[in-house]
């Protein structure tokens, strides 16, 4: 029977049951829902709505409950209970009886199922930062192997300035220190209790909401009653978190497909995180980046999804909001799948040195360096800017790199150029140069990965 079946004649249509149930995704939320339950029991005797030897027999019934869910949470799955709320209760009166029935005096579910979510959220962000931080190790530790890696670096997917794969790994680095701490201020702004906020209205009972905060482990207790059973902040919040993090590896995902693609052969993925095609044995498909790249939409899609959701609902609590835990439950577990798949992938990474260096010497990268040579030889920036152009048209009419043309051809374009000029087009002056913080250059990437560590061991 349902938690509500007093004021009806009629049982529901099948269909409509099968409909409007949330167990099969809500039974996740089993743990925090007995949690929350034995703080509530807790309250009712602060209210005189339950003598203590009434919670403790409750309390120990509910512990066992979570026991068992915690041994097997899909057990959970066998009932035909609406949702987890009604088959925590059903459960603890199968067991207590009568005084089961007494627990959800003063409680809602729209209440009891805001605390359960937040606390499930409190769970699981840590889980997040513990895999966004094991990624963060990887980089560091395939950034420090990589440090002398030399290879082109972009703007417009075309060869732009060398840099080093150490330096790539660095900018994931950040990347993923940004979606840290977006984690973690979603984190302390979801860290505030909905119970004892009733259906909408706030509890009829002189329940102290600070000490049952307290109790299950919350900063505080919300302020207003409506805005707590409609508020679903935090959802579309840590929905944000995931789509940018999820933003962050399809860029990550997609750089190392184009650097694994026939074309660049820079690396060579491993066999543990590849796969073959049914036709063409010649083939080692980058799977694992790809499905990367490609779950980004799914779990933008849940933010937009919830976004649309929670758009011009009326206060308080509606139906629709029940729409709020699968698309977060499939978004956050994807996102966690997908920073383990990613630390998988770069552990087995071979880099190809040789193949990174042609191509970082190939592609002119080394045409700003000429130019700022003009410029330390007097010539302003921007007519240094055209001698370049027209240098580098001069060199790929030779088919040949700016170094590999003589003084004399390099002379025609300016007369200022001399011989100590070919230092200078080195791929080492080119990198030694950007040693301003930041900058690609050997001693500052060294010095990241100081602070990378530092940030870290602080984790
Ligand atoms: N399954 C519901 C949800 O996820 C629980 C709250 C039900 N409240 C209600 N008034 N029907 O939102």
């Amino acid at each position: 029977m349902a938690l509500w079946g007093g004021r009806f004649t009629q049982a529901a249509d099948q269909r409509f049951k099968q409909f409007n149930d949330s167990l099969r995704f809500d039974y996740r939320l089993a743990q925090q829902d007995i949690i929350g339950s034995i703080a509530w029991s807790k309250a009712l005797v602060t209210v005189n709505v339950l003598t203590q030897q009434e919670q403790q027999t409750l309390a120990l019934a509910l512990e066992t409950l979570l026991k068992k869910v915690t041994a097997d949470p899909q057990q959970i799955l066998a009932s035909d209970a609406e949702d987890i709320h009604s088959w925590v209760e059903q459960q603890l009166i199968e067991q207590v009886g009568d005084l089961g029935k007494k627990l959800h005096t003063g409680r809602s579910r729209n209440d009891q199922v805001a605390t359960d979510l937040k606390l499930w959220c409190k769970h699981q962000v840590p889980v997040l930062l513990h895999t966004l931080n094991t990624l963060r190790q990887q980089l560091v530790v395939t950034a420090e192997k990589y440090q002398d890696a030399v290879m082109p670096g972009y703007t417009h997917l075309q060869r732009a300035q060398p840099v080093t794969f150490a330096h790539w790994c660095l900018a994931y680095f950040e990347m993923l220190s940004r979606d840290i701490t977006r984690l973690q201020d979603a984190l302390a702004r979801l860290d505030v209790s909905p119970l004892g906020c009733g259906a909408l209205a706030g509890t009829a009972y002189p329940i102290d909401r600070e000490q049952l905060a307290d109790w299950l482990g919350f900063a505080r207790a919300t302020n207003n009653s409506l805005d707590t059973v409609s508020d679903r902040d935090h959802v579309m919040e840590l929905l944000a978190a995931a789509a940018i993090g999820m933003n962050h590896l399809s860029r990550f995902a997609e750089d190392l497909i184009i650097f694994n693609s026939g074309e660049a052969n820079f690396v060579e993925l491993s066999d543990k995180v590849t796969s073959g095609s049914s036709l063409m044995p010649q083939k080692k498909n980058p799977d694992a980046l790809e499905l990367i790249r490609g779950k980004t939409g799914r779990v933008f899609g849940a933010l937009s999804g919830a976004m649309m959701t929670f758009k011009s609902l009326p206060l308080a609590y509606n139906k629709d909001m029940q729409e709020d835990k699968e698309s977060l439950f499939d978004a956050l577990d994807t996102w966690h799948d997908c920073l383990d798949m990613a630390a998988l992938v770069l552990e087995g990474l071979e880099i190809n040195y040789a193949r990174c260096c042609e191509a970082a010497q190939q592609g002119y990268a080394n045409a700003t360096e000429l130019a700022d040579y003009l410029v330390a030889k007097g010539v302003p920036f921007r007519e240094a800017h055209h001698i370049v152009g027209a240098a580098v048209v001069g060199a790929i009419a030779k088919q040949r790199a700016l170094e590999a043309l003589t003084l004399t051809e390099l002379k025609v374009f300016s007369p200022v150029i001399e011989e100590d000029v070919y230092p200078i087009l080195s791929l080492e002056s080119c990198l030694a140069k950007r040693n301003a913080k930041g900058g690609v250059a050997a001693s500052q990437v060294k010095l990241a990965i100081e602070d990378a560590k530092k940030a870290l061991s602080t984790m």
